[in-house]
Parts: structure tokens; sequence; C-alpha cells
């Protein structure tokens, strides 16, 4: 663990986001879906330092409410979102030879499509930093039952990775979000708990899982994009 962490208390949000910042920043960036848990991080975060950095990844398939609630963050915190974008050659190829819809046919098929949207570019991202934060909690899925707030990313060639929400509910992320009236992607009021790219995400019916709604036609535990495979995971 980075020195001085021994001393931080992982359940104290500010007290986590100000050693990662103390240690990394410029090195480390939020990587914000404009979720819930990514606009309340924002909210934190710019709190602590208006210049820290924020980047998402703009897969070319995102809610029209993904980009107005981008928008929203970026007029309210003043900052500049760094947006990644997936390589055009790659895209063009996807599209010409297997469709717009080719995630749908298999699990394979899916991975390659985030391969190329999601995974690729945040690799790039993540090429100049020493550290990174998400907004991925415990609760969320199966896959992310063993999460931590600080863990080594095994997948990007060892970097730390902050998930200073892990260990909150989802019940805690709206508390916070209303008593501090940060913007939020409209969808969460329409059924939408998790959102990702518009083909692979579906509103869930009441007393269906959080993530029950994101690529539904397969099973709970391949419903991971790559961005946060962990020791044991493809
Ligand atoms: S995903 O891997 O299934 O898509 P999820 O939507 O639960 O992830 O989001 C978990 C975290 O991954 C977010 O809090 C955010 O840190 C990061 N993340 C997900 N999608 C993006 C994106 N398009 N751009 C940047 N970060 C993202
Ligand atoms: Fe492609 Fe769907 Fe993955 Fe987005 S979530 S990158 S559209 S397979």
């Amino acid at each position: 663990m980075p020195p001085g962490w021994d001393a931080v208390d992982p359940a104290d949000l500010q007290a986590v986001l100000q050693f990662a910042l103390d240690t990394f920043d410029p090195n480390i960036a939020l990587a914000s879906s404009f979720g819930l848990e990514d606009v309340a991080l924002i909210h934190a975060l710019i709190g602590l330092n208006p210049d820290a950095r924020i980047f998402a990844l703009d897969t070319g398939r995102l809610p029209e409410d993904t980009y107005e609630c981008a928008e929203r963050i970026q007029e309210r915190y003043e900052t500049k979102i760094e947006w990644y974008f997936p390589n055009t050659t790659a895209v063009e190829e996807l599209e010409r030879t297997k469709g717009l819809y080719s995630f749908r046919a298999s699990v394979e098929n899916r991975v390659e499509c985030c391969g190329i949207r999601k995974v690729e570019p945040l690799n790039r991202a993540l090429a100049d930093k020493a550290a990174w934060i998400t907004g991925q909690r415990r609760e969320q899925s199966v896959t992310r039952f063993g999460l931590n707030v600080l863990e080594s990313d095994a997948a990007h060639a060892g970097i730390w990775k902050f998930n200073p929400l892990a260990d909150w509910t989802l019940d805690q992320v709206w508390a916070y979000v209303r008593a501090h009236d940060v913007p939020y992607n409209r969808l969460h009021d329409q059924g939408y708990p998790s959102i990702g790219c518009a083909p692979c995400t579906r509103a869930i019916a009441p007393g269906e899982d959080e993530r029950a709604g994101r690529w539904w036609w397969e099973t709970p535990e391949h419903k991971e994009c790559g961005l946060h495979n962990r020791k044991g995971q493809s």
C-alpha cells in the first residue's frame, strides 16, 4: 500500500480522496460514467481540488441523458471533462463487418464491442496515470463482491485504484447527492439505477437487482465490460 494509507479511515470519503490527491495528483483522475456514484464523487473531489482531473469514455452509444448530465456537471463545477473516444478505424471495421448490434449475438461479441469502445480507450486514459478513482460499489454485483477501497489494479500495470464508495449503499449515495443538490442523470428517475450504453441498458422492475438492466440478456457473472477486471476474472 502507498505510504500513509495505514492512517486513513477507508470509511471517510473526504479522507480517502484527500489522501489520493495528496499522494498522486495530477497523475490521478476520476473515471466518470456520470452515474449517481460518479456525480457524488465529482462533488466531493472538486470540493477538495477545483482542478482535479475527471475523464470519461464516450463509447459513441451513450444515452442522450448521459451527455446532458455531463454538460450540467461541467457547468455546475466549472470543470473540463477529459473525453476519450474509441479508435475510429476499429469502430468502422466492427460496424461494417458485424453490424450495429453484434453484442446481442454472444458474450464474445459483446466483449469485443466493449473492448473497442471502452477498454482500449480506458487503457489510453490510464497510460499516464499512477492511480485512478472509480464509483464502483460492492453491493452492485456478484462480480464486485470482494471490492476494496484501495486496490492495486493488476489489469493496468499495477497502478492504484481507489473505490471510495466500495462500502456505500445506493440509499447512502442518493442521500449524499440530494444533500448537496448534485446534478444527476435523469434516467435514474425512470427506473435506471445503473446506466451504461443505451442499447445495453434497460430500466429495471421493482425488486430486481441494481444491475439487472445492464446486458440483461446475459447471466450476472458475465456482467463486466472489461473496465474492472480483477484477479481471477477474464
Ligand atoms: S461498467 O464496467 O459496468 O460499465 P459501471 O457502469 O458499473 O461499470 O460503473 C462503475 C465505474 O466504472 C463508474 O463509477 C466509473 O468510475 C467507471 N466507468 C464506467 N463507465 C465509464 C465511462 N463510460 N467512462 C468513464 N468511466 C466509466
Ligand atoms: Fe458495446 Fe454495449 Fe459494451 Fe457499449 S456496453 S461498448 S454498446 S457492448
